[in-house]
């Protein structure tokens, strides 16, 4: 079933276009990141659909919630920096949040016992905030998010501004998360949306690059390539030199038949380069090298993977 459809959807700010027509749907139980580059329009994207900004184009639909009321009571939201009252207790601050989602003082308080518990900041729950660290300040941040039971998770970054240990906390606890609930959180990593998503949004510049599952987007552009470390001498970094130039000419041709498609990576004595036929372009190439006496320290075939596809999408 689909629980959110996003159709057209833009907003600019005077004459920046934060974002620029982008449609996507979430279909209920997925856990689908927004990926992209600082400055891609991940937070304004969000915030629309929090309700906390107003499109200047396009529909967002919830499955079920026609009202804001209703929408509110669908969604939970943790911002990309969320700002608490320091001088509240965690458990305070969680109880607070549920009296103004409308539970009753009691239950507020008994959901907020709860939370501070799933979210493994339950020890720390009577402190005040201000002493809290950043994992803990994020895990507060979801138990807020958490407190109207919402039937979708929205969320902004949330692991990004944590030290290592802060980050693999919360991506295990998201991990347990996403089994009771549909989410949806942007990243400019690919390895938490890779660690985390059933499906992938990239946007880029305020537009969708590239969208689907994260498996299709995998296998659709997955590349046969050869991974070639030189060493360092002048004849060796000349012939690759020359290479590179002769595959970006297009002429990565080999008996008429092109071997080599494109070079993805060309830094001094490291190159990957796209192959057509993995077989063929690795014998012609080490046969040259040989000929040509250039000095080898790795050659390595594989495929191209989802960071190598990221980059590409990222940087054109
Ligand atoms: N309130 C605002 N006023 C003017 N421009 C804005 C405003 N909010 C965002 N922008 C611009 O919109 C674009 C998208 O910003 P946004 O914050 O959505 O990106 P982001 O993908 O969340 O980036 P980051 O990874 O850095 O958080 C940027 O060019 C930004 O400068
Ligand atoms: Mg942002």
């Amino acid at each position: 079933m689909e629980l959110l459809q996003v159709k057209n959807l833009s907003k600019s700010f005077g004459t920046t276009r934060a974002v620029e027509g982008i449609s996507f749907t979430v279909h209920e139980g997925r856990c689908v990141a927004l990926l992209g580059p600082n400055g891609a329009g991940k937070t304004t994207t969000i915030r629309m659909l929090a309700g906390l900004l107003k499109q200047t184009g396009g529909h967002i639909q919830f499955q079920g919630a026609g009202t804001e009321l209703e929408r509110k009571s669908l969604l939970g939201y943790l911002p990309q920096s969320p700002t608490f009252y320091g001088w509240m207790t965690g458990l305070e601050y969680v109880s607070f949040i549920g009296k103004l989602s409308g539970l009753g003082a009691s239950d507020a308080k008994k959901r907020a016992i709860e939370l501070v518990e799933r979210v493994g900041i339950g020890d720390a729950a009577k402190r005040r905030i201000r002493g809290y660290s950043g994992g803990m300040k994020q895990r507060l941040g979801l138990a807020q998010a958490l407190v109207n039971r919402p039937k979708l998770l929205i969320m902004d970054e949330p692991v990004s501004a944590l030290d290592p240990i802060g980050r693999r906390e919360v991506l295990k606890l998201l991990e347990e998360l996403k089994r009771e609930t549909t989410v949806l959180f942007s990243t400019h990593v690919l390895h938490d949306a890779e660690e985390l998503c059933d499906d992938v949004v990239i946007i880029r510049r305020g537009e969708i690059a590239l969208q689907g599952s994260l498996s299709d987007v995998r296998n659709r552009h997955r590349r046969s390539l050869i991974e070639l470390q030189l060493e360092e001498d002048e004849r060796s970094l000349s012939w690759l030199r020359d290479f590179a130039d002769k595959v970006s000419a297009g002429a990565g041709l080999v008996n008429g038949h092109a071997l080599f498609k494109q070079v993805e990576h060309h830094q001094r004595g490291a190159m990957k380069v796209i192959v057509d036929d993995i077989d063929k372009a690795r014998e012609w190439l080490l046969s040259e090298l040989a000929k040509e006496r250039v000095k080898v320290n790795r050659l390595e075939v594989g495929h191209s993977s989802l960071e190598d596809l990221f980059m590409k999408v990222v940087a054109e």
